[in-house]
């Protein structure tokens, strides 16, 4: 039975590096090990947090309860064509060693995706994306242990019901499993996404002259290096707001006293417009209140310079979402999972 710590400081395992501490903590690096934990009475009614990165979490407060680590490692080839890969991840593998992993084997499908912190577990719960790629285009399948009967399930695409920044594991699957491993379909043939235009201007700035899957990952390091903070010296939570997916009949009336507001057409009768853009003209970008603010870069991160709470982002979050609904009329909701 893996060793179970009290009163341990969550720092290190939050990415916004806020200070909180956990009643209990523990770390499993197998699915036997995780059941091992969760059969033991004495935390049998503790509530539950289950980290990967803590790259998309905000603590609001101390965990009165046992937060558990998922460090299962280990990538293996499931299949192989003469084109495909299939790729099975454990769940506690950093995302971005993965990615690395799949270039230095000449695979194609996640490069657009470098340098996003987390997990590999914690990738299919928010199907994040990056430049033009979504996990949901690369996944196959992934297992869960059900918590309920701490059984082993499978869920497909169809099962996870994907979306921008959402799946069945943010809606009612909710808390009711640990995602253990994630397979993913890469192609040795390299299909190159470089539809997004800051993805080709650095190619060019870089003297590129022949893609390959790592001159696109290098790429987009670089542009995330230049607009996104390093958690590793400003706390922070990547995007902490979506997208927001509006009406056209919104966008046209906000469009015709902004002109410039942005959109991206989702389907005949929706337009996702950056939130990014919304924030900064409401003045936001670059704010700083004490030890949090917004960041000078990218107006949709929220940082921590050190010392934040957790109360002072959701705070300042909501001040954000007032003051867009009031200039704009348009309703952003956070991407990052409030955790108390
Ligand atoms: N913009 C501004 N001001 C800002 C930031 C953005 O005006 O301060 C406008 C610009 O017009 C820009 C547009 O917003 O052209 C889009 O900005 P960017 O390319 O930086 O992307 P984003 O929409 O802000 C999304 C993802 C990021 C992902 C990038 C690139 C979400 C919530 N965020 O950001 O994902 O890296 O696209 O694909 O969808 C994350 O989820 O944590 C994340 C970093």
């Amino acid at each position: 039975m893996p060793e179970i710590s009290e009163n341990v400081s969550l720092k290190p395992y939050n990415t916004f590096g806020l200070e909180a501490k956990a009643k209990y903590f523990s770390v499993f690096r197998s699915v036997e090990e995780l059941i091992e934990i969760l059969s033991d009475h004495k935390y049998k009614n503790e509530k539950k947090l289950f980290l990967g990165g803590g790259s998309n979490i905000l603590l609001m407060n101390d965990y009165d309860g046992l937060v558990l680590r998922n460090e299962i490692i280990g990538i293996e080839v499931v299949s192989e064509n003469t084109e495909k890969v299939v790729l099975k991840a454990g769940g506690g593998e950093n995302w971005h060693s993965f990615v690395l992993e799949t270039i230095e084997r000449n695979l194609s499908g996640i490069e657009n995706m470098s340098l996003i912190p987390g997990t590999v577990g914690a990738a299919p719960m928010q199907n994040i994306g990056a430049y033009g790629v979504e996990v949901k285009d690369v996944f196959v399948e992934l297992e869960a242990l059900n918590l309920w009967n701490f059984e082993i399930e499978v869920f497909d695409k169809d099962k996870c019901n994907f979306g921008y920044r959402e799946s069945y594991f943010k809606h009612e699957g909710k808390g009711k499993y640990v995602i253990l491993s994630v397979s993913f379909e890469l192609s040795k043939k390299p299909v190159f996404n470089v539809s997004y235009g800051a993805i080709r201007d650095t190619l060019d700035q870089m003297g590129v002259k022949e893609l390959s899957v790592k001159a696109i990952s290098d790429a987009v390091i670089a542009i995330r290096k230049s607009k996104l903070p390093d958690p590793a010296e400003i706390g922070n939570s990547g995007s902490f707001f979506k997208n927001p997916e509006i009406e056209k009949t919104l966008y046209e009336s906000v469009k015709q006293q902004y002109p410039a507001i942005p959109c991206y057409p989702i389907d005949e009768n929706t337009v996702k417009v950056p939130a990014g853009w919304l924030i900064e003209q409401a003045e936001w970008k670059g704010k700083r209140i004490g030890d949090i603010g917004v960041h000078t870069k990218q107006a949709l991160v929220l940082v921590n310079y050190g010392g934040g709470k957790g109360q002072q982002i959701a705070d300042l979050a909501y001040k954000i979402q007032t003051s867009v609904f009031d200039k704009f009329g348009i309703k952003i909701t956070p991407e990052v999972n409030f955790i108390s």
